[in-house]
This record gives C-alpha cells, sequence and structure tokens, in this order.
C-alpha cells in the first residue's frame, strides 16, 4: 500500500470516533483530508466541525459541513488530527502544514485527541521531523539564536506564512527526549506565538495506518 493509501484507511477509520449530532474538532493535513471525505461520504450527521485551518475550512465547507466558530464553542468530545511524528507515549510534532497553532487551540478544546498517521510518523524519540515554531517577525534572529544555544539549527520557512499571518522557523537537529520540558521552555521565548511540541495536548489514541491494517494505540 502507498503512504496515502494507509492515510485513507486511517482517515475513514476515524468515523468511529465520531458521535452523530454532536460536534468534532478537526485537524489540517493530507490525512484529515481523507478523514473530512470519508466523513462527507458516510452519510453521518454531526452539529459542524470547529477547523484547525483555511484549508480544512473549505474541504468541509465543500462538502456541505458545517464550520462552528471556535469561540461559541466550550467543548468537543473529539478532536481528530494527523501528525507529523508520534511518540510511544502519544507526545507528537505538528506543524508541517504550518496549522500548529489553531490545532493546539482546538485540541485544548476536546477531551480526546485521535491522532490519525500512516506507520511513519511513529517513532522512538522526537526530533527526526524539523520541529515547527510560529513566531512573531521582529523576534526572527533572536529565536534563531535561541534555538542554536539548545543545538537547534532553525531556518524560517521560505514562503510561508501560516493562516495568523506569521512565519515559521523548521527547527532541525533536535532529539526531544522530554517533550514537556522543551514545549514548556520555548513556548515560554519572547515572540514565540506557538510550538510545535504537542505534550500538554498529546494523543489518547492513535490511529496508525499499516499495510495489516489500522493499529490502534491508547495512551
Ligand atoms: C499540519 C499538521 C499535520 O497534521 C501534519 O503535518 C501531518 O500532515 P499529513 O497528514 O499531511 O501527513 O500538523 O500543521
Amino acid at each position: 500500500m502507498t503512504q496515502d493509501e494507509l492515510k485513507a484507511l486511517v482517515g475513514r477509520a476515524a468515523l468511529e470516533y465520531v458521535t452523530p449530532g454532536a460536534p468534532i474538532g478537526v485537524g489540517t493535513g493530507s490525512t484529515v483530508n481523507h478523514f473530512i471525505d470519508a466523513l462527507a461520504a458516510s452519510g453521518l450527521r454531526i452539529a459542524g466541525a470547529v477547523s484547525s485551518s483555511e484549508q480544512s475550512t473549505a474541504r468541509l465547507r465543500h462538502h456541505g459541513i458545517a464550520v462552528l466558530d471556535p469561540g461559541a464553542v466550550e467543548r468537543l468530545a473529539v478532536y481528530i488530527d494527523g501528525a507529523d511524528e508520534i511518540d510511544p507515549r502519544g507526545c507528537m510534532i505538528k506543524g508541517g502544514g504550518a496549522a500548529l497553532t489553531r490545532e493546539k487551540i482546538v485540541a485544548d478544546l476536546a477531551d480526546r485527541f485521535v491522532c490519525i498517521a500512516d506507520q511513519s510518523k511513529a517513532v522512538p524519540v522526537l526530533g527526526a521531523f524539523a520541529l515547527p515554531v510560529e513566531v512573531i517577525a521582529m523576534a526572527l534572529p533572536q529565536l534563531v539564536r535561541r534555538c542554536a544555544a539548545i543545538g537547534g539549527a532553525a531556518t524560517p520557512r521560505a514562503g510561508v506564512l501560516t493562516d495568523n499571518g506569521h512565519p515559521l522557523l523548521d527547527v532541525r537537529g533536535l532529539r526531544i527526549a522530554d517533550p514537556e520540558a522543551l514545549e514548556a521552555e520555548i513556548g515560554g521565548w519572547p515572540g514565540v506565538v506557538s510550538v510545535g511540541i504537542f505534550a500538554r495536548q498529546r494523543a489518547a489514541v492513535c490511529l496508525l495506518g499499516t499495510p495489516e491494517g489500522v493499529r490502534k494505540l491508547v495512551f
């Protein structure tokens, strides 16, 4: 099976976590696109979706799925999203699609983060994937120096601004053995909007696509 077929497999499998009549949180990326398409094809009626990006909003609306204002939602039972890496405790690197800040905001509304990913995303330790950090532009040079001081090589993502209008740094060379500590440290630097480590909002469940089928990891 191709990587895209594995993504489609888990996109369909995530329908199990959708409660008819209830609202859900929806992430961003190619795996989530499969989930949105599967949701539309399933005929399941939901109260609407809180979306984590303009890209997902457009896809949801294209399928006639109502997009809810996050400010009007106090709580979601479930948030369904992909990941760039996921470790054995359900901590993740996210933001490959530049949507990390809104993803964190919507994930924070949810009781449960259900991660959907192809098997290549499961890693013993986070950090082989460059860590995305959304930043305020005037802080870029200082944040590059701060990353270097902890052993990371940070480069601005060329030609990309987030949906919030901010640039992103991609930080290479970090071995993230303590995701909670690094999330707190980088998140506290002046000028950081958000860091793509999801340790506080880690996954409760991961549906991992493998050629043998969906492997369900519960954390
Ligand atoms: C977007 C994300 C995505 O969840 C992550 O990049 C995985 O994407 P894909 O499903 O396309 O592999 O964090 O900001």
